[in-house]
């Protein structure tokens, strides 16, 4: 059976939220870590939803940092998964292409590993933007990390080369091969990922895209939607190499594969 799917629909490892966490190990919570950083760093109150929050692990991190999280994802097997394995935050089902939680529910808004790339159209940026404006009281973040377009700019070498990977989970070996090809017009990175496994299944094809939004496309938006940015730049992160850790300040540059933003709300809708 071949299957195609997109981030919102089926997906092998959103819906297998255990591969999902055996396939991006983050024993140390270096991407929760990442995120409380910011938020301490530019003074946060407590209130925080994790926007596409996947397995819920960055939400409990947060969560046993002292703060009272919110974590939200539009997939049912996610949410499941959080809710039995990574406990403490509420977890509920919410599109981040458009959301409502409560006006000033919260003092930030945290969107990583490139949910916010869902996004695929100008119009979903900016229903995502006016959710989170909604959502953010006063002075609120926004703390986002994800893909960075402009790393796209000219390297060709990283597209319509397929890759493979190989790993094993529960005595079952996956292989998947990956090919990134970029639509121009639609500003989208398109990935078709084929997945076999020694198990005696069929391949399945499964399709995603990511917005390819370059940094001061960011920030014109978030400028539009009340944001004042106060940081942006390409690393250190928790998925940069080298990774972030703690007392390394944000860098200058925005060149590299991911973007990360921190911004404050400073013109409430
Ligand atoms: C790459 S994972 C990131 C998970 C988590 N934030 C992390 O960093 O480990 C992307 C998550 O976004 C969720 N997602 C995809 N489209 C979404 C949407 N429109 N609204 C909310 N969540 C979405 C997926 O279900 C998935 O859990």
């Amino acid at each position: 059976m071949t299957s195609t799917t997109t981030a919102s629909s089926h997906n092998l490892l959103t819906d297998n939220p255990e591969l999902y966490e055996a396939r991006f190990p983050d024993p140390g919570r270096l991407a929760g870590r990442w995120a409380e950083d910011c938020l301490r760093r530019h003074g946060a109150g407590p209130r925080v939803l994790d926007m596409g929050c996947g397995t819920g692990r960055d939400a409990a991190h947060l969560h046993s940092a002292g703060r009272t999280v919110t974590g939200a994802d539009l997939s049912e097997a996610m949410l499941t998964h959080a809710r039995t394995h990574h406990r403490g935050p509420e977890y509920v089902r919410a599109d981040l292409r458009g959301f409502d939680l409560g006006r000033n529910a919260f003092d930030a808004v945290v969107c990583l590993d490139s949910a916010l790339l869902y996004c695929h159209t100008n119009a979903l940026l900016d229903a995502f933007l006016s959710s989170c404006r909604r959502a953010v009281a006063p002075a609120g973040l926004l703390v986002a990390e994800m893909r960075n377009g402009a790393h796209f700019l000219g390297r060709t070498g990283l597209l319509d080369i397929p890759r493979v990977d190989e790993f094993a989970w529960q005595g079952t070996a996956y292989r998947s091969t990956t090919t990134l090809t970029v639509d121009r017009t639609a500003q989208l990175l398109r990935r078709t990922r084929v997945w076999t496994a020694d198990d005696g299944s069929e391949p399945v094809e499964q399709r995603s895209a990511w917005r390819l939004l370059f940094p001061q496309e960011l920030r014109h938006l978030l400028a539009a939607h009340g944001f004042e940015v106060l940081e942006l730049h390409d690393g250190p992160g928790p998925r940069t190499d080298p990774p972030w850790h703690e007392g390394l300040p944000p860098g200058r540059t925005a060149d590299a594969d991911r973007l990360h933003v921190v911004a404050r709300l400073v013109r409430p809708s």
